[in-house]
Formats: C-alpha cells, sequence, structure tokens
C-alpha cells in the first residue's frame, strides 16, 4: 500500500506541473503520464532472477521499481526540463538516475531513469517510499512498447535480424526526434520565443533530415528482406 501512496505523490507532483504548464506557460512538455504497480508474479520472477531475498525489507533495499511512474514528453529538452524541475523539489530525493539517453543501450533503448524516494505520510509514521520514473519521448515510447513485446514473444532471444532491424528503427525514431525538435525551435522562433541554438548554415534543414530518415529507411527495409531471405 505505502508504494501505492509514493505512485500517488509523484503523479501529484507531475500532474501540478503539466496543469502550471499548460495554464500559466501555455506549452505542455508532458504528452503522457502513467503509472503501474508491480504485480506480486513481477516482484516474485525478479526476486528469483536476481537473486533477491523474499522479504518485505529484502524487496524494499533491492528492488527499486516496485512503485514505476512513466512520463512520456513531447520533445528530449522536455525530458531534461521535467528533470530538473522535479529534482529541485526538496522532499524529492535522486537515488540514482541512469541516462539511456545520452548512453542508450546496445539495443537502442534509451529513455531517461530517475530511482526517487518521496515521504509519504501515514497515521503513525512517515515512510520513504522508492519511486522509478521513466521519461521518454514519444518516439522512444513507441519503440520501447514493440521492443518490449518483440523480446518477451522470442523469451529474451531474439533473432539476429530483428535485432538489427530494431536498433536501426531505435538510430530513425532519435532522428525523428531531432527533427520534431528544431522544426519546433524554428516555429517557436517565429512567435518571437527564443532563437533555435544552432545555425541554420551548421545543421540539416528538417527536410534533408526527413529525407536522410526515408533514406535510412529504406536501405533497412531492404536489408531486413535480404537477411529475412537468407534465413
Ligand atoms: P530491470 O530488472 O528490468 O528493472 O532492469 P534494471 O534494474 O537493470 O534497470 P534498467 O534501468 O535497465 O531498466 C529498468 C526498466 O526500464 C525496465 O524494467 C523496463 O521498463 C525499462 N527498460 C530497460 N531496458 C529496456 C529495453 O531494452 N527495452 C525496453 N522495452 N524497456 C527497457
Ligand atoms: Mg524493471
Amino acid at each position: 500500500m505505502t508504494y501505492k501512496f509514493g505512485i500517488d505523490e509523484v503523479m501529484t507532483k507531475i500532474t501540478v506541473l503539466r496543469d502550471e504548464f499548460r495554464h500559466i506557460h501555455d506549452d505542455n512538455p508532458i504528452e503522457h503520464l502513467g503509472s503501474r504497480l508491480k504485480s506480486i508474479d513481477s516482484i516474485l520472477a525478479k526476486a528469483r532472477r536476481k537473486g533477491i531475498p523474499l522479504t518485505p525489507e529484502g524487496v524494499r533495499e533491492n528492488m527499486f521499481d516496485v512503485a514505476g511512474v512513466r512520463v512520456t514528453c513531447s520533445f528530449v529538452s522536455d525530458i531534461y526540463r521535467v528533470r530538473d524541475v522535479l529534482v529541485g523539489q526538496r522532499d524529492l530525493t535522486v537515488l540514482e538516475e541512469r541516462d539511456y539517453i545520452a548512453h542508450p543501450k546496445g539495443n537502442g533503448y534509451k529513455s531517461l531513469h530517475l530511482i526517487v524516494q518521496v515521504p509519504v505520510f501515514l497515521s503513525d509514521r512517515v515512510e520513504d517510499v522508492v519511486v522509478e520514473i521513466q521519461l521518454r519521448t514519444i518516439a522512444m515510447d513507441f519503440w520501447a512498447s514493440l521492443e518490449h513485446k518483440i523480446y518477451y514473444k522470442y523469451q529474451r532471444d531474439v533473432p539476429g535480424h530483428l535485432t538489427d532491424a530494431l536498433r536501426l528503427a531505435a538510430d530513425v525514431a532519435a532522428t525523428l526526434d531531432t527533427t520534431m525538435e528544431r522544426i519546433h525551435d524554428e516555429v517557436r522562433g517565429l512567435d518571437g520565443g527564443p532563437e533555435p541554438a544552432e545555425t541554420a548554415e551548421t545543421v540539416a534543414t528538417p527536410r534533408e533530415t526527413l529525407e536522410a530518415i526515408m533514406r535510412t529507411a529504406q536501405v533497412t527495409d531492404e536489408a531486413f528482406h535480404d537477411r529475412r531471405r537468407e534465413g
């Protein structure tokens, strides 16, 4: 139950930020907000897999994703904006930060993970609850959802041509994120907002970038079919 309260606390914090951004700044960096409490079956399976003692203390001290919150943002810069605001709150303590955006996993996975601790005020005591917050863009979430399905379909042993295709798809998703952010910056510049940081001469235009994506997608698709034919 305290994990559920921990989720509620974090969800409230992020909902407040979302509403504030929406109404005061007329800007919304958060597209979706979701949460999940790890099921007993998943807790048992993970404890077994990682050799975690199956006691309340064992789980509390070694399993940091019993309470999970996922924040899907519009742009990569929004992820760091939401992160900075959360980390600055005095009742939220960051225990660990894993930046899989700056350092993607080998399979192409990207997201920013924060393991945080929030106090939950109960009738007779205060409990510090650990919550895992995953921040990602829509493109990163799209990729991760499909990768997750494939991973479980093949019971963690994904065929080589699929892992190659997934890694390339992750690159295409990342390029799309960069392009969309650049378009957004340019449009905001027209509105009298801050100018994009980079100058037009040094970076590809959104159109050039999208054309490059289309070429990559085509090459990837051909390679994928070749490898399938090869078996
Ligand atoms: P878990 O035991 O899976 O929790 O991994 P971990 O404790 O080493 O932490 P890690 O930061 O690697 O992953 C935490 C969570 O991030 C996972 O439970 C997933 O929800 C998500 N995640 C991490 N890696 C991947 C990945 O390669 N693909 C997808 N789809 N999700 C991932
Ligand atoms: Mg996990």
